[in-house]
């Protein structure tokens, strides 16, 4: 048997976090390796000590056989190494060809230019190898995730990789996006490609990987092939118990109407009509650019609304605007929490408190203790991985972080809650104790709109659900009616049935 890779007795620590600690991990040339781990085992950062953005402070290496020890990117990319990160590192203005040859452009004239056509004609071969249809000069900003994501394999590509790391590569893709992901993977496996691959989606890694290993706090658990496991011994492995990962619905009494929206329109949504009644939990579900968050994100008073009524408690809310929400009580996680909602700079602490403290200066009471206490209770409740309150969010791990904006909505104790995919990137254990916590709200009274593309989440946890498509409300379905069919053929066709 060859093996792209070998590591044994790996350390790692950060201050006050032992991440690594005596990992072995091997893997087959060729196959398809899925790391699963709760938020913050360390799967990213064994990742990065095999890409060369971190360096180990004790164990061994091998590649192919040979003894390495990579002190940068460029060091395991020429060992045939290259990592597709968590965050895509794109360079938004810059072409796609630009993006795949970055720095290493073909140059005319001596060197002196970049030779644009060579540049478009290579980058061009590597995506047609893929089967991607995306034009190379268009910047690299106009493509979905889904496409950079592509050309993020493309440029893995280039550097003649003969291992590819995905760290969670489909967190924001489409069922039909991941589905030309897989095509793509089993290609390069076909072509004695090994990719190692991240997810927290157990039925993605039942459908493309070989092997599986399992971390939990920093230690290998375990490696079999995937043939011989079962989701619930993947899950007990990853968190060290035996877990109901289904929650049976809470049963909560449903209340009077809270929110009316009528007509809502704006950039991406048109004439959208729904109510909401305390304690109920409405479920908006809907292919990618149905216009789902662009509605959420108006009706918020985030982005501009061109038309339609909002009536909250009875009262109209003429021009919806965040900091005016808010006050009325509303709480919002959005979809792209890195970009939107975190303080990269600031503690965790201090990400967890920020919408809090505003609402604690107004009223001129500022109880500092207090806000220690509420981190703690939300550190505790969510089980967020941090050596301590003050440690800085970026240095979280990529589930740790999302945690945390999570719970500075639920801290706000809002009574409309609006939540644009929760548990996204969010492993199995931490995600049921969300869809515990969003059911506790509802028994207290709270009003929740979320905004799922997991059918199976959508299905357990609403009440209510409102299909949209091309922007606007497709069906409207009661938990009893509603089945994933059903949803789909609304989301996708808007009729049927
Ligand atoms: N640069 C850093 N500084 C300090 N601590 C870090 C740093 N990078 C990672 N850690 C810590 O190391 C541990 C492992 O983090 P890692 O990012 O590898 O987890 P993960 O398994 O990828 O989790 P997720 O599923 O949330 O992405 C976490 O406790 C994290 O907070
Ligand atoms: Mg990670």
């Amino acid at each position: 048997m060859q093996y792209s890779l070998k590591m044994q007795g790996i350390h790692k620590h950060f201050p006050g976090v032992h991440a690594l600690d005596d990992v072995s991990f091997d893997v087959e040339a060729g196959s398809v390796h899925a790391l699963v781990g709760e938020n913050g085992a360390g799967k990213s950062t064994l990742m990065k000590l095999i890409s060369g953005s971190l360096v180990p402070d004790e164990g061994s290496i091998e590649v192919f056989g040979e003894a390495v020890r990579f002190r940068s990117p460029a060091e395991a990319q020429h060992h045939g190494i290259s990592m597709i990160h968590q965050e895509l590192t794109v360079v938004p203005e810059r072409s796609v060809a630009s993006n795949i040859f970055l720095g290493r452009e073909p140059r005319a004239l001596g060197g002196l230019f970049i030779d644009y056509r060579a540049l478009n004609t290579q980058a061009k071969a590597l995506l047609d190898r893929l089967d991607v249809r995306v034009d190379p000069t268009v910047p690299i900003s106009e493509l979905s995730i889904a496409q950079q994501q592509m050309v993020e394999v493309a440029k893995a590509l280039s550097y003649n990789a003969r291992v590819i790391i995905m760290d969670e590569p489909t967190s924001s893709l489409t069922e039909r996006e991941t589905a030309t992901l897989f095509r793509i993977i089993r290609d390069l496996r076909a072509d004695g490609i090994t990719v190692i691959y991240i997810s927290h989606r157990l039925e993605e890694i039942f459908e493309i990987s070989d092997r599986v290993t399992v971390l939990r706090d920093g230690r290998t658990i375990r490696t079999d092939a995937t043939a011989d496991l079962d989701e619930d011994t993947i899950v007990s492995s990853m968190v060290g118990r035996t877990i109901d990962t289904i929650f049976p619905k809470r049963e909560v009494e449903i209340g009077e109407t809270i929110l009316h929206v009528d007509g809502l329109s704006g950039n991406g949504f048109r004439d959208v009509s729904f109510s909401l009644r305390k304690g109920e939990i409405l479920g908006i579900s809907g292919l990618v650019g149905a216009g789902r968050s662009e509605m959420v994100r108006g009706l918020m008073g985030i982005d501009p609304v061109d038309g339609g009524s909002i009536d909250l408690f009875g009262q109209p809310v003429t021009t919806p605007r965040v900091a005016g929400m808010m006050r009325r009580g509303f709480a919002f996680v959005p979809e792209d929490r890195k970009e939107e909602a975190l303080f990269l700079g600031m503690s965790v602490r201090d990400n967890l408190v920020v919408s809090l403290l505003s609402r604690l200066f107004r009223s001129g009471l500022i109880q500092y203790g207090r806000l220690g206490e509420v981190t703690a209770q939300y550190i505790d409740k969510l089980r967020i991985q941090t050596p301590s309150q003050g440690q800085l969010i970026r240095n979280l791990s990529g589930g740790n972080q999302q945690k945390v904006i999570i719970a500075r909505c639920l801290a706000l104790k809002p009574s409309v809650l609006i939540l644009d995919e929760p548990t996204r990137g969010i492993d199995v254990g931490a995600k049921a104790e969300i869809h515990t916590i969003i059911g506790d709200l509802a028994a207290q009274g709270v009003g929740i709109i979320m905004i799922s593309s997991e059918l199976p989440e959508i299905l357990g946890v609403s009440d209510r659900i409102v299909v949209m498509k091309e922007g606007r409300v497709a069906a409207q379905l009661d938990r009893t009616e509603a089945t994933q069919d059903l949803i789909m053929q609304k989301a996708a066709t808007g009729g049927g049935s």
